[in-house]
Formats: C-alpha cells, structure tokens, sequence
C-alpha cells in the first residue's frame, strides 16, 4: 500500500446532469480497496443524485464540489455557498482548477481565499495547480508552482491544514484535454519538487502527510506507471471518468 494511501477522483467539469450521474454510478463498478478513496466531483446541479446514488447502491465513493463562492452567503447572484453544500452533505471542495483561472479569471488571492473559507467552514480541499506548455518549455515550471503555492503556504489557515484536510493536484495545463500526458518521470520530478516545497516551508512531516495527485490525460493505459511514482499519490481525472468502464478501470489498477 501506499504510504498516503490513494486517491482516485475524477472531475467531471461541465458534463453528465442528473440523469447521466444516476446512470454512471449505477454501471459503475466498484468495491472497497484498502486505503484508497473513490471521489467524484459532479457539476452542481447533480450532487443531491450523486449523493443519492451512491448510497443507495452502497458504493462508498466521496462526492465533492467542483467550485465554491467564499462568501456565506449574499448578493452574488449564480453562486453557491459552502453552508448550501454542507446542507446536502458535500465535504470536499476542488480549488484552484486551471480552468476556473483560464476561463473565470480566478486569482491566485480569489484561490486563497476561497481555500481559507472552506477550510475554517470544515471542507477537505483538493487545491490545483500546474503549468502551462510555454512557461514548461521556457523552464518555468518550479516558480510558476511556487507562485501558485506561496501564498497558501503562508497563510496559517492553510499551513495548519496542509496533509490533513489540505491537498494538491498537479495538473500540467499542457496535459488537461490533450492526450498528451506527463511521463513518469516529468510528474515524479514535479511532485517531489513540490513536496520539497512543503518540507522547507512546513516541515517533513507535514510534507510527508500531503497527497499529491496527478492530473493530466490520465487513461488505464498510463495510470499504473504513474502511481508507481513514489510521489504520486493519486489521479485527478478529467475525460476518462465521465465512464463507468474508464473510470471502474483506474479503480482496478489501484
Ligand atoms: P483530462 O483527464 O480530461 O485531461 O482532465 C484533467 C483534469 O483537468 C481533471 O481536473
């Protein structure tokens, strides 16, 4: 087994309503693995079905929320709040996501703050980050992670939560959507480098504590080599988890 056990997730983004959620999880196979963890990150709309479904059919698979407003609540009109998702019974969060900085201008501080919000509101936080092709090719990949990193790490909410309901994915920007995964050895090297990271600044221990998933074209045809990695503690899955098939085969390669 692996030292920080393991986790799968997989992020459906803008994909599957209600019903297609009722479907996958119906089709989806599954039993319990010791140590590792199955979550899902479905789109707002289908997370009381998602909570549903797993329950009725008896999966022990986590159900997490893509997005979260920092506020609790207020005039912000097409937001959700966190006491909305804790009403339904969401307890994870996923942050920082390239795409919500792409697309939706989040910020490096918009991140922080809502990671400080959701963690002094009790979510267990799964933080992105990563890089894109011409910041990796013009050798930025280390101080542009640590850019994104820095201000979390200094922050003292997220300092005391780190490795424990604090974690991160690396998601090469590159690798998101493309069929071009990082190799091994490229995610193995990030990943160290980001828990040196977490050393210097937090300590071993705490570094030591901290999953690091992979995300990225992640496929059953790459998942094994990489969670091989003795730095790699899990995949954060985008294409291939929108499948019963695809994604039930991750599972068993765990
Ligand atoms: P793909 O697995 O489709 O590349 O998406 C990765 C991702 O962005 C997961 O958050």
């Amino acid at each position: 087994m692996k030292p920080r056990g393991v986790l799968l997730a997989g992020n459906w983004k803008m994909n599957h309503g209600p019903a297609a959620a009722r479907g996958f999880f119906e089709a989806l196979p599954w039993s319990g693995k010791e140590g590792a963890i199955m979550r899902i990150y479905p789109s707002f709309l289908a997370l009381p079905t998602a909570l549903d479904a797993v329950k009725t059919g008896g999966k022990k698979i986590e159900i997490g929320a893509q997005n979260f407003h920092a506020e609790k609540s207020g005039a912000f009109t097409g937001e959700v709040s966190g006491p909305m998702l804790q009403e339904i019974g969401i307890r994870q969060v996923l942050l920082g996501h390239s795409e919500r900085r792409q697309y939706f201008a989040e910020t490096p501080p918009l991140i922080l703050k809502k990671t400080v919000s959701a963690l002094q509101q009790g979510f267990e936080v799964l933080l992105c980050i990563g890089e894109t092709l011409d910041e990796r090719n013009g050798g930025q990949t280390l101080s542009v992670l640590t850019h994104q990193l820095e201000s979390t790490l200094a922050d003292p909410t997220c300092a005391a939560a780190f490795g424990k309901t604090l974690h991160l994915a690396y998601e090469p920007v590159w690798a998101i959507g493309t069929g071009v995964t990082a190799t091994p050895t490229q995610a193995q090297e990030t990943h160290a480098s980001l828990r040196g990271l977490i050393s210097r600044t937090l300590g071993q221990d705490i570094a030591n504590a901290v999953r690091i998933l992979y995300g990225g074209s992640v496929t059953p045809a790459n998942f094994a080599e990489l969670l091989a990695c003795p730095d790699i503690d899990g995949g954060l899955v985008g294409g291939a988890s929108l499948k019963p098939d695809s994604f039930g085969a991750l599972w068993s390669l765990i």
